[in-house]
């Protein structure tokens, strides 16, 4: 052990070695003992055609291939990656792993980088290891030994020159956003070391005080801190100016919006509505406050429990591969204090070994194309678009399963799921499953599916709950796959409500309750791919579709022919299902065990999950788990985090919330209530560029825990305290979503 003087000397020397840049490449070759670990990519060391100096490397990969080099030992102690690079914006993510290990860094899309790559010359980017794009997350300590430029769908061809790891990298101190938030603060945001303490407010051109200032740094992403200016007056309508050492940020603050909070007036938030599928570890759960958690998805429908085994299905080449086992992912996801929500297989297969294909190119040549990664595994269509006929032989890939199978596994599981689903998406088995159940599925044929494996597993364990059909989307809500025929058989019924009716004279045969949740999948339909402003606010707009009766969906749905339900081109999703739960099963719950914000990168998919966040939980859904696994570091993790990290909670009831004249395409406003006492609130401004004020009635003043996410902040995990000492004018930034959670109890005011 090194104590006293001998060890203070031995860290004063260790900082005076001074490290150099690492190059990697600058001409015609790989610098010394570096290895080409590329696959399915043509790279040259000595490309002429465009270069710096005498040479660089030209690069071609195919579909998700890389050009990936070696590094001939672990690399540490460096700030950055630097390299020049040439194309026209080539589709290519990078990568830094660790070959030790198999650790790697989250995958960087080019784009993210924020500068326009273009083909007649190299622009230089640089990779900063503490502040990765786009969330500025640290890359951390790691035996990092290999660089990716992985290629997307498409395939890329580039060049690439004076690639190098570097040892420093200088940030100059800067003021990236000033803006107003809560009732009396400003929040400055800063990169480097910024003197905060000269900044200076005015309001209507007469000077605010600056009472006192806070700084925090998110435990993220630590290269950009945010200081909390608290001012001595509140915030108040018109012009707001911060005057700052680079440079002016002004605001305009409207006039408010008034309503009110009445706790007094609520209703328990089920807790299960803050799920997600398969989150990545205990640490995840944790910190993103996730309460169930779903094995789930088109994988797991040939998921074979004894082996260990699953089939990708139409997802990837129908291939099989080695799978999680089920018993140890229960077993981690309740000990990190989740709930599960396990996915039961419900078709005739599961898959047999961890290697095998059902469309090898030896038997079928002529398909629409073949696995990057093993060229003999087919994608089971023909080129011109159709399936693969006849269809290939289920032992191919699969083994035989049924029932009594799934009971004998479901008993012997050492960790028991506090849900299971029939199986996931049956309805649409014949097209993610074609190749072990080629026939489409028909309204019998699920129901009496859900019946079998229901009954397997309540018998297997006591007290689980059963959800079921876990249908895909709306279309399938109300068809089969076999077409409208199969309606019109039975009674011209809507599939969910037939199924509905159905359960429930099951049930008074049985005497008792076979099925305890409808669970149903929901992905808002409105197109807003392009993501440009007017699919923003679109996407914004859409989860009206959850609940509002005047809402008509800006999809396909609003004429869609294919149900007969009143008033189809309005959604409402949950009062829907709801009243037909309520005619048809009384009793049954209803969850999404799959759904999405629809972008997962931008800040609107952020908001759009704090919003569904909030109308969950007032419109009495029971469950819901997000598809899929968001980053946590990410706007959607965000939303989480906003609700439920670290233990700090939205409350347990939804208290009653009243905004006069309330835009829900601009705005989401929800309470939450501990039996009418402590107070949260969580407030969604939609509009990309004006803050929006509250006047509210029945917010208590006093001390406020406050998060927040989004805006000219920007996408990390800032909070702070604040004292509200009248709530008469909240201001919440454009684009950002807010938490406040009252941290004492005093009279309302
Ligand atoms: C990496 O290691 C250094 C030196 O041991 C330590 O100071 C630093 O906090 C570590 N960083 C992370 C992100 O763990
Ligand atoms: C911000 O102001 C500081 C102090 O004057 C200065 O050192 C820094 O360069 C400025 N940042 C930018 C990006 O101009
Ligand atoms: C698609 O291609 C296959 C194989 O060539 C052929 O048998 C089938 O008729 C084609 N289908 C259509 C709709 O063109
Ligand atoms: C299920 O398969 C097992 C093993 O092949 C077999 O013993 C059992 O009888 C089958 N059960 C049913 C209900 O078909
Ligand atoms: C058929 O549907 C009608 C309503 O459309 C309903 O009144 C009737 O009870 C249904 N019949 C059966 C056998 O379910
Ligand atoms: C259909 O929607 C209108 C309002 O948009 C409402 O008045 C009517 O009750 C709805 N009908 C049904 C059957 O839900
Ligand atoms: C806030 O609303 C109340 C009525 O609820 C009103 O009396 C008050 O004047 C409003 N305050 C402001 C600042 O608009
Ligand atoms: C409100 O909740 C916070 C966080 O759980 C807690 O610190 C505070 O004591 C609570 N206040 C009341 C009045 O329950």
């Amino acid at each position: 052990m090194l104590s006293g003087p001998r060890g203070l000397l031995f860290a004063s020397l260790a900082l005076t070695l001074v490290k150099a840049d690492l190059d990697v490449y600058t001409d015609d070759a790989l610098a010394s003992g570096w290895q080409d670990w590329s696959w399915s990519t043509v790279a040259s060391y000595s490309a002429t055609d465009l270069k710096l100096g005498l040479s660089s490397i030209s690069v071609k990969s195919e579909q998700y291939a890389a050009l990936s080099l070696k590094s001939p030992s672990v690399l540490q102690g460096f700030a950055g990656l630097s390299f020049d690079i040439a194309g026209d914006q080539p589709d290519i993510s990078l990568s830094i792993s660790s070959t030790t290990d198999n650790t790697q860094s989250p995958s960087i899309p080019l784009s993210a980088f924020g500068t326009k790559i273009t083909a007649d010359k190299f622009t230089t980017l640089l990779l900063d290891f503490n502040n990765l794009p786009p969330t500025g997350a640290v890359l951390g300590n790691g035996t990092w030994d290999r660089i990716a430029w992985q290629a997307g769908f498409n395939g890329a061809t580039y060049h690439l020159d004076n690639i190098k790891f570097v040892t420093s990298i200088t940030v100059t101190p800067n003021v990236l956003s000033a803006e107003p938030l809560a009732a009396n603060l400003v929040a400055v945001t800063t990169q480097g070391a910024v003197d905060t303490s000269k900044f200076q407010v005015t309001l209507n051109g007469k000077a605010v005080t600056v009472s006192s200032r806070s700084t925090f740094v998110p435990i993220d992403t630590p290269s950009r801190s945010i200081t909390y200016l608290n001012l001595a007056s509140p915030l108040a309508p018109g012009t707001l100016k911060i005057t700052t050492v680079n440079g002016t940020f002004t605001h305009v603050l409207p006039s408010s919006q008034s309503g009110s909070i009445n706790q007094a007036s609520s209703y328990p938030i089920n807790p299960r509505i803050y799920g997600v599928n398969f989150p990545t570890s205990a640490s995840y759960i944790q910190h993103l406050g996730v309460t169930f958690s779903r094995w789930g998805g088109n994988a797991v429908t040939a998921y074979n429990p004894f082996g260990g085994f699953t089939n990708a299905g139409a997802d990837w080449y129908f291939e099989n591969r080695a799978n999680e086992n089920a018993d140890d992912w229960l077993a981690w996801v309740k000990g990190a204090g989740s709930e599960s929500f396990l996915t039961i297989p419900a078709l005739d297969w599961v898959a047999k070994d961890a290697s095998s294909y059902s469309y090898p190119k030896t038997i079928y040549p002529l398909q629409s194309a073949f696995d990057p990664y093993n060229p003999d595994a087919g994608s089971g269509y023909f080129p011109n678009g159709t399936t693969l006929s006849p269809p290939p032989d289920q032992k191919n890939a699969y083994t035989p399963w049924n029932s009594t199978l799934a009971k004998k596994w479901l008993s012997g599981l050492k960790n028991k799921p506090t849900v299971v689903t029939v199986d996931n998406e049956i309805e649409i088995a014949s097209s993610t499953h074609q190749d072990m159940h080629p026939a489409p599925v028909s309204y019998d044929e699920e129901l009496s599916r859900v019946l079998e494996y229901a009954a397997a597993a309540k018998s297997a364990i006591p007290g689980v709950e059963v959800a079921a059909p876990s249908s895909c989307s709306w279309w399938f809500y109300w068809r089969s796959a076999v077409g409208d025929s199969d309606t019109i058989s039975h009674n011209k019924t809507d599939f969910v409500p037939w199924f509905l009716a159905e359960m429930k004279k099951r049930d008074t045969g049985a005497g008792k309750r076979l099925l305890d949740i409808l669970d149903l999948h929901y992905y808002y339909q409105a197109d807003t791919s392009a993501n440009d402003a007017a699919a923003k606010a679109l996407r914004l707009r859409a989860t009206r579709s959850l609940w509002d009766p005047t809402y008509v969906d800006e999809s396909w749905i609003a004429t869609s022919t294919g149900n007969s339900q009143p008033n189809s081109s309005k959604v409402q999703l949950i009062p829907r299902i709801q009243s037909l739960i309520a005619q048809l099963y009384p009793g049954t719950k209803f969850t999404l065990s799959e759904w999405s914000s629809t972008n997962d990168g931008d800040i609107t998919g952020g908001l759009v999950t704090v919003d569904s966040l909030g109308i969950f939980g007032k419109y009495k859904l029971d469950g819901a788990t997000y598809w899929a696994t968001p980053d946590e570091k990410g706007p959607v993790g965000l939303a989480y985090w906003l609700y439920r990290g670290y233990g700090t909670r939205f409350g347990s009831s939804s208290a009653q919330v009243t905004i006069n004249s309330f835009n829900p395409d601009k705005l989401g406003v929800y309470a939450g209530t501990e039996a009418g006492k402590n107070l949260t609130l969580v407030v969604v401004n939609k509009d990309p560029s004006s803050p929006v004020a509250l006047n509210l009635s029945g917010v208590p003043t006093g001390t406020y825990f406050l998060r927040h996410f989004g805006g000219q902040a920007g996408v990390a995990k800032w909070q702070t305290t604040t004292t509200i000492t009248s709530s008469s004018y909240i201001v919440v930034p454009p684009y950002t979503a807010i938490f406040l959670q009252q941290q004492s109890s005093s009279p309302p005011v």
